[in-house]
C-alpha cells in the first residue's frame, strides 16, 4: 500500500507499505527510534504510545498495534518529536524532572506521549489519562504530580502540524458504499477497523494476513446520531466517542466504557469490531443487548436488520454472510433504567469475566419489562430469558428477586477459566441482580463513593 503521513513534522511517503507491518516495528527496525518502547506488544502497557493527530484532534495510541495503513493522512508524533527541534522540553518532560516521575525509565518515554497528548487535549483527568501506562518503579504519585504541574502550562506551538492528505488506496475505501462494493467482490479480506483485536492475531498469533481492508477512511461509519426517538452508532465509532455520547442518557453505561481497556486502547476500538468480533466478553453487547438494540448489516446494496442477540449465533459464529459488514448499531431512546455492572480482577484495564447489565422497568410496584444480558457467562454474549421471565409480572421485592435467582441455573452454564470459575460466575451474576434493586432502592453499594 501507499501511505504518506508526518512523522515528527516531516512528510513520510511510502510506496509499497505491507499492510500489517506495526507502526511499531516499522519505527523501531526502519526508522532507528528506538525511544518508543516495546512492552508487552498487545496493547496493555503504554510503553509504545505515540501521538496521533488529524482533523478531529490528537489521540494517544499503542503503536505495537496499529498496522502503519492507519497512519495515512495522519500527523505522528513520537517521544522524540515531544521537545522542541532545538532541544528545549515540554512541559510535562521539564515537569516529570521536576517531580521525579523517572526511575529506570523504560515506562517514561510512554508516558512523556500520553502526558503531552491529555496536555494537548486540556484533558485533567490524569488517572483515567495515565491509566494505560504502566510503571513498576517510580509509583504514580510523582507521575500524576507531574502531569498536574503541567496542565497549565501553554501548548508549545511546535506540537501543531500541518495536515496532510492520504494516498488513496485501492483497499483504503473512503465510504461505506465503497466498502460495501469492495468487502462484495473481496469476501475473503479482513476487515481492520481499530486493529484492537486483529492487531494481536499479527503480533502474538503470528497470523499472515493475506488480504486486507482497512475502514478507517470511512468517515460516514464513524457517525454518531441522537434524536428523540433513536441513538444510533456508526460502526467505525470509537469507544471514548461512544462514552462521550451516552454519558448523559445511560450514565451507568459510559461508566463502564470508561474501565474499557485504556485511553489508547478506547481511541482505537470500535463498536463495530466489538460487535464483530463475536467475543463473548465484549463489553458492549450485553449493553446494547439489555436496551433492546438493533444490529444493521449490508452487503453491497443489500441491508438487513436483526436483534443484536440473534447475531450470535454460537461460541465463534455470527450470523453475517460473506462479504457482509457491521454498518450500524441503534437502540430507542428510553428512561435510562440500565445498570451495566463490569467484574473484572483489575478494576482498569482488564477484560471482564463477568459484564451484567440490568434494564428493568417497574410500573405501580410490579415489573413490566426486563431485558437483561451477559458477558462471560456462555459462548457468546446472551439474554437472561429465564431471570427475565421469573421477575416481569411480580412485584418489585426482594422476595422477587431471590426467587429469581434459581432463573441463573437455566439461562447459563459458565466455565471455569482463568477469569473466573463458573461458580463465581453464578454467584456473581446473582448478588449483581441483587445490586441492581438495592441500588434501585436507593442503597449505596459502589465503593468508589467512598472518598479519602
Ligand atoms: C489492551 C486491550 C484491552 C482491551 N480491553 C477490552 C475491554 O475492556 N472490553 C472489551 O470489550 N474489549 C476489550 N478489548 C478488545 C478489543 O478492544 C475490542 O474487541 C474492540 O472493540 C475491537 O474493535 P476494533 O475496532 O479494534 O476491531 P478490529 O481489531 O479492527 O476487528 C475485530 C474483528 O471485527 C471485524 N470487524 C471490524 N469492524 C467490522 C465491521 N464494521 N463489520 C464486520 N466486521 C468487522 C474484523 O474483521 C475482526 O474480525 C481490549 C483489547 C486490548 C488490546
Ligand atoms: S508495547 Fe505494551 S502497549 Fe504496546
Ligand atoms: S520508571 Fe521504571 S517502569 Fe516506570
Amino acid at each position: 500500500m501507499n501511505i504518506t503521513f508526518l512523522l515528527n513534522g516531516e512528510t513520510v511517503e511510502l510506496a509499497g507499505a505491507d499492510a500489517t507491518t506495526t507502526l511499531l516495528d516499522w519505527l523501531r527496525e526502519e526508522r532507528g527510534l528506538k525511544g518508543t518502547k516495546e512492552g508487552c506488544n498487545e496493547g496493555d502497557c503504554g510503553a509504545c504510545t505515540v501521538m496521533v493527530s488529524d482533523e478531529n484532534g490528537s489521540r494517544a495510541l499503542n503503536a505495537c498495534i496499529l498496522f502503519l495503513p492507519q497512519l495515512n493522512g495522519k500527523s505522528l508524533r513520537t517521544v522524540e518529536g515531544i521537545a522542541a527541534p532545538d532541544g528545549r522540553l515540554h512541559p510535562v518532560q521539564q515537569a516529570m524532572i521536576d517531580d521525579h516521575g523517572s526511575q529506570c525509565g523504560f515506562c517514561t518515554p510512554g508516558f512523556i506521549v500520553s502526558m503531552a497528548t491529555a496536555h494537548r487535549n486540556g484533558a485533567r483527568d490524569f488517572d483515567d489519562q495515565l491509566a494505560g501506562n504502566l510503571c513498576r518503579c517510580t509509583g504514580y504519585a510523582p507521575i500524576i504530580r507531574a502531569a498536574r504541574s503541567a496542565a497549565d502550562q501553554p501548548i508549545p506551538d511546535w506540537i501543531a502540524d500541518a495536515p496532510v492528505t492520504a494516498t488513496a488506496n485501492r483497499f483504503m475505501p473512503d465510504s461505506s458504499d465503497a466498502l460495501a462494493k469492495l468487502y462484495e467482490a473481496n469476501p475473503d479480506a479482513t476487515l481492520v477497523a481499530g486493529a484492537t483485536d486483529v492487531g494481536l492475531w499479527v503480533t502474538k498469533g503470528l497470523r499472515d494476513i493475506e488480504s486486507v481492508i482497512f475502514l478507517a477512511g470511512c468517515s460516514d461509519l464513524k457517525q454518531v446520531s441522537v434524536s428523540d426517538e433513536t441513538v444510533r452508532f456508526g460502526a467505525m465509532a470509537d469507544m471514548n466517542t461512544v462514552r462521550a455520547a451516552i454519558a448523559d442518557l445511560h450514565p451507568s453505561y459510559a461508566e463502564m466504557i470508561r474501565r474499557y481497556g485504556s485511553v489508547q486502547v478506547r481511541n482505537a476500538a470500535t463498536i463495530g469490531g466489538n460487535i464483530a468480533n463475536g467475543s463473548p466478553i465484549g463489553d458492549n453487547p450485553p449493553a446494547l443487548i439489555a436496551l433492546g438494540a438493533t444490529l444493521h448489516l449490508r452487503k453491497g446494496d443489500q441491508r438487513r436488520d436483526l436483534p443484536l442477540e440473534d447475531f450470535f449465533l454460537d461460541y465463534g459464529k455470527q450470523d453475517r454472510q460473506p462479504g457482509e459488514f457491521v454498518e450500524a448499531v441503534s437502540f430507542s431512546r428510553q428512561a435510562d433504567r440500565l445498570k451495566c455492572y463490569k467484574i473484572s480482577k483489575r478494576f482498569d484495564q482488564d477484560i471482564s469475566a463477568v459484564c451484567g447489565c440490568f434494564n428493568i422497568t417497574v410500573s405501580g410496584g410490579v415489573v413490566s419489562e426486563a431485558r437483561i444480558a451477559f458477558g462471560g457467562m456462555a459462548g457468546i454474549p446472551k439474554r437472561a430469558t429465564a431471570v427475565e421471565n421469573a421477575l416481569i409480572g411480580k412485584p418489585w421485592s426482594e422476595d422477587t428477586v431471590s426467587a429469581a435467582f434459581s432463573g441463573f441455573d437455566e439461562d447459563f452454564a459458565p466455565l471455569s477459566d482463568m477469569r473466573a470459575s463458573s461458580s463465581y460466575r453464578l454467584e456473581t451474576a446473582r448478588a449483581l441482580l441483587s445490586r441492581y434493586f438495592a441500588e434501585d432502592q436507593g442503597v449505596a453499594t459502589s465503593v468508589l463513593e467512598v472518598q479519602p
